[in-house]
């Protein structure tokens, strides 16, 4: 009997292609690992059985349609944004998804950033780079207290409950909102949306991409927030309008931003880019060696479990 045949979208470890190799007919990506086209998604999917996705391959009605032997899509991510779950259910495509292993690591990143912007990292680190630093002074690149402050999280899931339960060990008071009260979140507060913005002295945001969540931080949610607070984006570019927090930032309607995910990303607005009140980095939130190696291979036990026959570990769609 031929094997099935699974496209790999990017390079994995080698361990995690090694625990797929002699039940699947595998295509990868392992020596170039650029993304794929959708062009070349589409054509590269057409004999296909098995998807082994990333957070980057968009997953639409047209490339599913390119892809009619499709039976399951392992995505390697946790946010399932990029792809049509109803166009997948529709076609009787099994989705799966990369929760809880990314939890801890994710979380501890969010709280790099707001270290970073609370206290001028990167700022500092370049002033020093740059040779200004000729000695100490009482009002050097002053920052501002993360103790004692309030956290404010928009988006109470397992990540948001991740980042609350670091929180206390900085006497913060820590505020959420989400569409509903958490039943069993007894670490924060519940709070209106407005509210979150106009009393936290963090907002960190943490909620899945929609057509609901679209800009939820936009000008007038900007507006609300205090002058000396920072924003913190690890959810999604398209959570925030990124134009509007530009503005924010180069006007100092808010002291500083913290930001892990772009509109259009790779690409970003221009306008960060000589902000020195805002730390960039390229959507590594969960990237550690483990957690990576984790996700990659949660998404590989995934297509071994229906190719075998068993139930799925961590199904969407
Ligand atoms: C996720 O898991 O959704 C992350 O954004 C991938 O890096």
């Amino acid at each position: 009997m031929p094997l099935p045949k699974l496209l790999i979208t990017r390079r994995v470890y080698d361990s995690v292609l090694d625990s797929l190799s002699g039940v699947f007919d595998i295509q990868h990506n392992q020596e170039k690992d650029e993304p794929l086209t959708k062009p070349d998604l589409m054509q590269k999917l057409a004999d296909k059985d098995y998807l082994l996705s990333t957070v980057v391959d968009r997953i639409d009605e047209e490339v599913l349609a390119a892809a009619p032997g499709l039976k399951c899509i392992a995505s390697g991510a946790v946010g399932t944004n990029n792809i049509d779950l109803k166009a997948c259910t529709d076609r009787g495509i099994a989705v799966t998804n990369t929760p809880d292993v990314l939890t801890e690591t994710t979380a501890d990143f969010a709280w790099a950033l707001l270290m970073a912007t609370a206290r001028r990292l990167t700022e500092a680190e370049q002033y020093l780079r740059q040779g200004q630093w000729k000695g100490w002074s009482f009002d050097q690149l002053t920052g501002v207290d993360v103790y004692g402050s309030t956290l404010g999280i928009l988006g109470m899931g397992r990540i948001g409950s991740a980042i609350s339960r670091r929180a206390q060990g900085f006497g913060m008071t820590v505020l959420y909102h989400n569409r509903r009260p958490a039943a069993d979140e007894a670490s924060a507060r519940y709070v209106e949306k407005d509210v979150l913005f106009k009393e936290s002295d963090f907002v960190v945001l943490v909620v899945p991409y929609s057509p609901q969540t679209h800009h939820i931080v936009a000008a007038k949610e900007l507006a609300l927030m205090k002058k000396s607070a920072c924003l913190v984006n690890i959810a999604r570019g398209g959570v925030v309008d990124d134009k509007a927090l530009v503005q924010a930032l180069q006007s100092g309607t808010i002291r500083a931003a913290g930001l892990d995910v772009f509109e259009g990303e790779p690409a970003l607005d221009p306008g960060f880019l000589p902000l020195s009140n805002v730390v960039l980095t390229p959507h590594i939130a969960s990237s550690t060696r483990a957690t990576r190696g984790a996700m990659m291979q949660l998404a590989a036990d995934n297509l071994l479990a229906h190719a075998q026959g068993r139930a799925l570990l961590t199904q969407v769609a």
